[in-house]
Protein backbone atom coordinates (compact mmCIF):
# COMPACT_ATOMS: atom_id res chain seq x y z
CA UNK A 1 0.00 0.00 0.00
CA UNK A 2 0.94 3.39 -0.64
CA UNK A 3 2.74 5.13 2.21
CA UNK A 4 0.94 8.73 3.51
CA UNK A 5 2.14 11.28 5.83
CA UNK A 6 -0.25 13.74 7.08
CA UNK A 7 0.38 17.23 8.82
CA UNK A 8 -2.32 20.63 9.84
CA UNK A 9 -0.93 24.01 9.47
CA UNK A 10 -1.64 27.54 10.07
CA UNK A 11 -4.45 28.43 12.67
CA UNK A 12 -6.76 25.71 13.82
CA UNK A 13 -10.33 25.12 13.10
CA UNK A 14 -13.69 23.10 14.15
CA UNK A 15 -13.49 20.29 11.81
CA UNK A 16 -9.68 19.75 11.30
CA UNK A 17 -10.06 16.10 13.09
CA UNK A 18 -13.08 14.99 11.20
CA UNK A 19 -10.93 15.44 7.81
CA UNK A 20 -7.93 13.81 9.67
CA UNK A 21 -10.63 10.32 10.68
CA UNK A 22 -12.01 10.67 6.64
CA UNK A 23 -8.97 10.33 5.37
CA UNK A 24 -7.43 8.24 8.05
CA UNK A 25 -9.73 6.02 7.87
CA UNK A 26 -11.01 5.69 4.41
CA UNK A 27 -7.11 5.33 3.40
CA UNK A 28 -6.48 2.47 5.94
CA UNK A 29 -9.49 0.64 5.76
CA UNK A 30 -10.87 1.22 1.82
CA UNK A 31 -7.47 1.98 0.19
CA UNK A 32 -5.06 -0.34 2.42
CA UNK A 33 -2.65 2.32 2.38
CA UNK A 34 -0.28 3.22 5.40
CA UNK A 35 -0.49 6.92 7.44
CA UNK A 36 1.55 8.49 9.69
CA UNK A 37 1.39 12.34 11.04
CA UNK A 38 3.79 14.95 11.61
CA UNK A 39 3.00 17.32 14.62
CA UNK A 40 2.59 21.16 14.38
CA UNK A 41 2.18 21.79 11.21
CA UNK A 42 5.71 22.24 8.57
CA UNK A 43 7.74 22.45 11.94
CA UNK A 44 6.87 19.04 13.09
CA UNK A 45 7.90 17.59 9.08
CA UNK A 46 10.71 19.49 9.46
CA UNK A 47 12.00 18.15 13.05
CA UNK A 48 10.78 14.49 11.83
CA UNK A 49 8.44 14.27 14.82
CA UNK A 50 5.83 12.10 13.94
CA UNK A 51 3.18 10.42 15.02
CA UNK A 52 1.53 6.85 14.43
CA UNK A 53 -1.92 7.12 13.06
CA UNK A 54 -3.62 3.71 12.81
CA UNK A 55 -7.41 3.01 13.56
CA UNK A 56 -7.14 3.49 17.61
CA UNK A 57 -5.78 7.05 16.66
CA UNK A 58 -8.55 7.78 14.55
CA UNK A 59 -11.10 7.00 16.62
CA UNK A 60 -13.05 8.88 19.28
CA UNK A 61 -11.42 12.38 17.20
CA UNK A 62 -14.84 12.77 14.86
CA UNK A 63 -16.56 15.77 17.57
CA UNK A 64 -13.59 17.18 19.24
CA UNK A 65 -12.13 21.15 18.64
CA UNK A 66 -8.52 21.69 17.70
CA UNK A 67 -5.95 19.07 15.98
CA UNK A 68 -4.69 16.13 17.49
CA UNK A 69 -1.56 16.73 15.34
CA UNK A 70 -1.11 20.29 16.56
CA UNK A 71 -0.13 23.09 14.54
CA UNK A 72 1.86 26.23 13.70
CA UNK A 73 2.29 29.05 10.93
CA UNK A 74 5.39 28.16 10.62
CA UNK A 75 6.89 27.65 6.61
CA UNK A 76 8.87 25.43 4.72
CA UNK A 77 10.84 28.44 3.10
CA UNK A 78 10.69 30.93 6.05
CA UNK A 79 11.53 28.39 9.06
CA UNK A 80 12.19 30.17 12.43
CA UNK A 81 15.61 28.58 13.49
CA UNK A 82 17.79 30.68 16.27
CA UNK A 83 16.23 33.88 15.62
CA UNK A 84 16.61 34.04 11.85
CA UNK A 85 14.01 33.00 8.82
CA UNK A 86 15.74 30.23 6.93
CA UNK A 87 14.75 28.25 3.96
CA UNK A 88 14.09 24.73 5.36
CA UNK A 89 12.51 23.08 2.40
CA UNK A 90 15.38 20.26 1.32
CA UNK A 91 15.35 19.34 5.27
CA UNK A 92 11.88 18.59 4.90
CA UNK A 93 12.12 16.62 1.36
CA UNK A 94 14.77 14.76 2.78
CA UNK A 95 11.94 13.67 6.38
CA UNK A 96 9.27 13.02 3.09
CA UNK A 97 12.12 10.45 1.39
CA UNK A 98 13.60 9.29 5.19
CA UNK A 99 9.95 7.62 5.21
CA UNK A 100 9.55 6.51 1.84
CA UNK A 101 6.64 8.57 1.12
CA UNK A 102 4.73 8.21 -1.63
CA UNK A 103 2.06 11.47 -0.21
CA UNK A 104 1.92 14.15 1.98
CA UNK A 105 -1.38 15.39 2.67
CA UNK A 106 -1.53 19.40 4.24
CA UNK A 107 -4.68 20.41 5.42
CA UNK A 108 -4.65 24.32 5.67
CA UNK A 109 -5.66 27.53 4.52
CA UNK A 110 -4.16 29.72 1.92
CA UNK A 111 -0.61 30.30 3.66
CA UNK A 112 -0.21 26.11 3.21
CA UNK A 113 -1.71 26.13 0.03
CA UNK A 114 1.43 27.90 -0.78
CA UNK A 115 3.46 25.94 0.78
CA UNK A 116 2.34 23.07 -0.61
CA UNK A 117 3.06 24.40 -3.99
CA UNK A 118 6.39 25.17 -3.03
CA UNK A 119 6.72 21.20 -1.75
CA UNK A 120 5.24 20.65 -5.26
CA UNK A 121 7.94 21.96 -7.06
CA UNK A 122 10.65 20.78 -5.31
CA UNK A 123 9.01 16.72 -6.82
CA UNK A 124 7.11 15.89 -4.05
CA UNK A 125 3.74 14.72 -3.90
CA UNK A 126 1.11 16.89 -2.25
CA UNK A 127 -2.54 16.85 -1.28
CA UNK A 128 -4.44 19.52 0.43
CA UNK A 129 -7.11 19.93 1.57
CA UNK A 130 -9.25 23.82 2.13
CA UNK A 131 -9.67 24.53 5.84
CA UNK A 132 -10.12 28.08 7.63
CA UNK A 133 -12.91 29.98 9.68
CA UNK A 134 -12.06 32.86 6.95
CA UNK A 135 -13.62 31.18 3.79
CA UNK A 136 -11.15 33.01 1.60
CA UNK A 137 -9.44 30.14 0.00
CA UNK A 138 -9.50 30.09 -3.70
CA UNK A 139 -10.59 27.29 -6.06
CA UNK A 140 -13.47 26.22 -3.91
CA UNK A 141 -16.63 26.87 -2.68
CA UNK A 142 -16.27 26.90 0.99
CA UNK A 143 -13.86 25.49 3.68
CA UNK A 144 -14.27 23.50 6.56
CA UNK A 145 -14.43 25.37 9.82
CA UNK A 146 -16.32 28.53 8.43
CA UNK A 147 -20.12 27.30 9.08
CA UNK A 148 -18.78 26.57 12.91
CA UNK A 149 -17.59 30.13 12.83
CA UNK A 150 -20.64 31.21 11.26
CA UNK A 151 -22.92 30.10 14.02
CA UNK A 152 -21.11 31.07 17.25
CA UNK A 153 -20.67 34.62 16.09
CA UNK A 154 -24.04 34.74 15.27
CA UNK A 155 -24.87 33.48 18.45
CA UNK A 156 -22.87 36.18 19.94
CA UNK A 157 -24.57 39.03 18.04
CA UNK A 158 -28.09 37.02 19.09
CA UNK A 159 -26.69 37.61 22.88
CA UNK A 160 -24.98 41.13 21.94
CA UNK A 161 -28.78 42.40 21.12
CA UNK A 162 -30.74 42.08 24.46
CA UNK A 163 -27.93 43.56 26.52
CA UNK A 164 -27.23 46.62 23.72
CA UNK A 165 -31.63 47.31 23.82
CA UNK A 166 -31.54 46.90 27.67
CA UNK A 167 -28.90 50.16 28.05
CA UNK A 168 -29.66 51.91 24.75
CA UNK A 169 -26.25 50.97 23.62
CA UNK A 170 -23.97 50.75 20.43
CA UNK A 171 -22.06 47.75 20.58
CA UNK A 172 -19.22 47.51 18.33
CA UNK A 173 -18.45 43.37 17.46
CA UNK A 174 -15.55 42.12 16.33
CA UNK A 175 -15.39 39.17 14.27
CA UNK A 176 -12.46 37.80 12.40
CA UNK A 177 -11.67 36.92 9.26
CA UNK A 178 -8.14 38.09 8.36
CA UNK A 179 -8.23 40.43 5.24
CA UNK A 180 -12.04 38.69 3.77
CA UNK A 181 -15.38 39.84 5.37
CA UNK A 182 -17.26 36.47 4.89
CA UNK A 183 -17.98 35.76 8.61
CA UNK A 184 -18.23 38.93 9.65
CA UNK A 185 -21.20 39.58 6.69
CA UNK A 186 -22.56 36.31 7.46
CA UNK A 187 -23.03 36.58 10.99
CA UNK A 188 -23.79 40.31 10.43
CA UNK A 189 -26.54 38.89 7.95
CA UNK A 190 -27.52 36.46 10.27
CA UNK A 191 -27.93 37.80 13.26
CA UNK A 192 -29.15 41.13 11.58
CA UNK A 193 -26.25 43.45 12.61
CA UNK A 194 -27.47 47.24 11.72
CA UNK A 195 -24.11 48.28 10.95
CA UNK A 196 -21.43 45.13 9.37
CA UNK A 197 -18.01 46.53 8.10
CA UNK A 198 -15.66 44.53 5.62
CA UNK A 199 -12.20 44.99 3.91
CA UNK A 200 -13.85 44.66 0.65
CA UNK A 201 -15.56 48.00 1.78
CA UNK A 202 -14.00 50.72 3.01
CA UNK A 203 -15.95 52.94 5.29
CA UNK A 204 -16.89 55.91 6.42
CA UNK A 205 -17.32 56.79 10.15
CA UNK A 206 -19.51 59.53 9.28
CA UNK A 207 -21.63 57.56 7.34
CA UNK A 208 -21.74 54.86 10.12
CA UNK A 209 -23.09 57.40 12.90
CA UNK A 210 -25.41 59.04 11.17
CA UNK A 211 -27.35 55.57 10.34
CA UNK A 212 -27.32 55.08 13.26
CA UNK A 213 -28.43 58.29 14.50
CA UNK A 214 -31.38 57.95 12.01
CA UNK A 215 -32.50 54.53 13.76
CA UNK A 216 -32.08 56.39 17.15
CA UNK A 217 -34.68 58.80 15.40
CA UNK A 218 -36.90 56.34 14.71
CA UNK A 219 -37.08 55.75 18.10
CA UNK A 220 -34.45 52.06 18.16
CA UNK A 221 -31.93 53.29 20.58
CA UNK A 222 -29.67 50.56 20.18
CA UNK A 223 -27.27 49.64 17.36
CA UNK A 224 -25.06 46.56 16.80
CA UNK A 225 -22.20 47.12 14.44
CA UNK A 226 -20.47 44.30 13.33
CA UNK A 227 -17.16 44.96 12.26
CA UNK A 228 -14.49 42.60 10.33
CA UNK A 229 -11.21 42.88 11.94
CA UNK A 230 -9.64 43.48 8.62
CA UNK A 231 -12.44 46.83 7.81
CA UNK A 232 -10.91 49.77 6.86
CA UNK A 233 -11.29 53.20 6.63
CA UNK A 234 -11.40 54.72 3.03
CA UNK A 235 -8.28 56.90 4.09
CA UNK A 236 -6.31 53.60 5.58
CA UNK A 237 -7.51 51.18 2.95
CA UNK A 238 -6.18 53.71 0.14
CA UNK A 239 -2.71 53.19 2.14
CA UNK A 240 -2.92 50.00 2.24
CA UNK A 241 -3.79 49.29 -0.75
CA UNK A 242 -0.66 51.08 -2.60
CA UNK A 243 1.63 49.64 -0.26
CA UNK A 244 -0.14 45.92 -1.81
CA UNK A 245 0.25 47.22 -4.95
CA UNK A 246 4.13 47.76 -4.37
CA UNK A 247 4.43 44.45 -2.56
CA UNK A 248 3.18 43.09 -6.26
CA UNK A 249 4.86 45.29 -8.56
CA UNK A 250 7.89 46.48 -7.26
CA UNK A 251 11.38 45.66 -7.29
CA UNK A 252 13.32 43.43 -4.62
CA UNK A 253 14.27 47.05 -2.79
CA UNK A 254 10.67 47.89 -3.26
CA UNK A 255 9.26 44.57 -1.61
CA UNK A 256 11.05 45.10 0.99
CA UNK A 257 10.57 48.48 1.95
CA UNK A 258 6.36 47.52 1.59
CA UNK A 259 6.90 44.57 3.74
CA UNK A 260 8.29 46.41 6.07
CA UNK A 261 5.91 49.16 6.16
CA UNK A 262 2.87 47.33 6.08
CA UNK A 263 3.90 44.97 9.11
CA UNK A 264 4.42 48.84 10.76
CA UNK A 265 0.53 49.25 9.36
CA UNK A 266 -0.33 46.02 10.88
CA UNK A 267 0.98 47.47 13.89
CA UNK A 268 -0.39 50.83 14.22
CA UNK A 269 -4.01 49.56 13.40
CA UNK A 270 -4.46 46.99 16.15
CA UNK A 271 -7.24 48.42 18.36
CA UNK A 272 -8.97 49.58 15.37
CA UNK A 273 -12.16 48.42 17.01
CA UNK A 274 -11.61 50.34 20.07
CA UNK A 275 -11.22 53.53 18.20
CA UNK A 276 -14.36 53.04 15.76
CA UNK A 277 -16.28 52.44 19.33
CA UNK A 278 -14.89 55.80 20.37
CA UNK A 279 -15.60 57.79 17.35
CA UNK A 280 -18.51 56.62 17.32
CA UNK A 281 -19.68 57.57 21.05
CA UNK A 282 -17.98 60.73 20.22
CA UNK A 283 -20.43 61.54 16.61
CA UNK A 284 -23.23 60.12 18.01
CA UNK A 285 -23.56 60.99 21.93
CA UNK A 286 -24.57 57.40 22.31
CA UNK A 287 -22.86 54.96 25.35
CA UNK A 288 -20.50 52.54 22.66
CA UNK A 289 -18.86 49.10 24.21
CA UNK A 290 -16.80 47.05 22.36
CA UNK A 291 -16.38 43.05 22.06
CA UNK A 292 -13.79 41.42 20.77
CA UNK A 293 -14.78 37.49 19.52
CA UNK A 294 -11.49 36.41 19.07
CA UNK A 295 -10.84 32.86 19.58
CA UNK A 296 -14.39 31.24 20.81
CA UNK A 297 -14.45 32.08 17.22
CA UNK A 298 -12.20 29.10 16.42
CA UNK A 299 -12.50 26.48 19.22
CA UNK A 300 -14.76 23.62 20.28
CA UNK A 301 -16.67 21.24 18.29
CA UNK A 302 -17.74 21.30 14.52
CA UNK A 303 -21.04 22.04 13.23
CA UNK A 304 -23.18 18.98 11.69
CA UNK A 305 -22.13 21.07 8.46
CA UNK A 306 -18.43 20.82 8.93
CA UNK A 307 -17.99 17.58 9.98
CA UNK A 308 -20.42 17.00 6.74
CA UNK A 309 -17.84 18.76 4.75
CA UNK A 310 -14.26 17.74 6.60
CA UNK A 311 -15.18 14.26 6.35
CA UNK A 312 -15.95 14.10 2.69
CA UNK A 313 -12.88 16.05 1.89
CA UNK A 314 -10.72 13.58 3.53
CA UNK A 315 -12.41 11.02 2.13
CA UNK A 316 -12.44 12.57 -1.18
CA UNK A 317 -8.31 13.02 -0.82
CA UNK A 318 -8.10 9.09 -0.01
CA UNK A 319 -9.56 8.64 -3.45
CA UNK A 320 -7.48 11.29 -4.93
CA UNK A 321 -3.74 9.66 -3.92
CA UNK A 322 -5.65 6.37 -4.58
CA UNK A 323 -6.46 7.71 -8.07
CA UNK A 324 -2.81 8.92 -8.33
CA UNK A 325 -3.26 12.15 -8.45
CA UNK A 326 -0.91 14.42 -7.02
CA UNK A 327 0.00 18.65 -6.79
CA UNK A 328 -3.97 19.24 -6.22
CA UNK A 329 -6.67 20.95 -3.84
CA UNK A 330 -9.43 18.69 -2.72
CA UNK A 331 -11.96 21.10 -3.39
CA UNK A 332 -15.87 21.65 -3.00
CA UNK A 333 -17.90 22.67 -6.36
CA UNK A 334 -21.67 22.47 -5.60
CA UNK A 335 -22.24 18.31 -4.06
CA UNK A 336 -18.90 17.52 -5.58
CA UNK A 337 -15.50 17.09 -4.49
CA UNK A 338 -13.28 17.97 -7.17
CA UNK A 339 -9.10 18.40 -7.96
CA UNK A 340 -7.84 21.62 -8.22
CA UNK A 341 -4.14 22.51 -9.61
CA UNK A 342 -2.47 24.39 -6.41
CA UNK A 343 -1.21 26.43 -9.40
CA UNK A 344 -4.65 27.83 -9.38
CA UNK A 345 -4.92 28.00 -5.74
CA UNK A 346 -1.82 29.24 -4.29
CA UNK A 347 -1.39 33.03 -3.47
CA UNK A 348 -4.68 33.99 -4.05
CA UNK A 349 -7.18 35.43 -1.63
CA UNK A 350 -10.71 35.04 -2.11
CA UNK A 351 -12.62 38.20 -1.19
CA UNK A 352 -16.22 38.89 -1.18
CA UNK A 353 -17.07 40.08 -4.58
CA UNK A 354 -18.90 43.35 -4.57
CA UNK A 355 -22.18 41.69 -5.98
CA UNK A 356 -22.74 39.10 -3.66
CA UNK A 357 -26.10 37.84 -2.75
CA UNK A 358 -25.45 38.26 0.80
CA UNK A 359 -24.61 42.10 0.46
CA UNK A 360 -27.34 42.46 -2.11
CA UNK A 361 -29.52 41.00 0.65
CA UNK A 362 -27.97 43.29 3.83
CA UNK A 363 -28.48 46.15 1.70
CA UNK A 364 -31.67 45.67 0.59
CA UNK A 365 -32.65 44.87 5.15
CA UNK A 366 -31.69 48.46 5.80
CA UNK A 367 -28.23 47.06 7.02
CA UNK A 368 -25.41 50.40 6.50
CA UNK A 369 -21.56 49.56 4.74
CA UNK A 370 -20.24 52.73 6.16
CA UNK A 371 -19.87 53.52 2.59
O1 LIG B 1 -7.07 32.39 9.70
C1 LIG B 1 -7.83 32.22 10.84
C2 LIG B 1 -7.64 33.36 11.80
O2 LIG B 1 -8.40 33.08 12.95
C3 LIG B 1 -7.98 34.73 11.24
O3 LIG B 1 -9.36 34.99 11.24
C4 LIG B 1 -7.17 35.61 12.14
O4 LIG B 1 -6.84 36.81 11.49
C5 LIG B 1 -5.95 34.79 12.40
O5 LIG B 1 -6.30 33.46 12.19
C6 LIG B 1 -5.36 34.92 13.77
O6 LIG B 1 -4.08 34.35 13.74
P1 LIG B 1 -3.32 33.65 14.93
O7 LIG B 1 -3.99 32.34 15.20
O8 LIG B 1 -1.95 33.45 14.42
O9 LIG B 1 -3.42 34.57 16.09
Amino acid sequence: GKMVGVLTAGGDTPGLNAALRGLGKAALGEYGMHLIGFQDGFRGLMQNRMVRLDEHALSGILTIGGTILGTSRDKPHKMPVGGKLVDMTDEIVAVYQSHHLDYLVCLGGGGTQKSALRLKNKGLNVVTLPKTIDNDVAGTDTTFGFDTALSIATEAIDRLHSTAHSHHRIIVVEIMGHNAGWLALGAGLAGGADVILVPEIPYDVEKIAEAILQRSRGGKRFSIVAVSEGALSVEDAQVKGALLKQLEKGDKADRKKAEEDLAQFELAHVGNTMRLSAKLEELTALESRVTILGYLQRGGAPSAADRLLATKLGTSAACFIHEGKAGVMASVRGEKVIPVPLEEVAGQRKLVPLDHVWLDSARKVGTCFGD
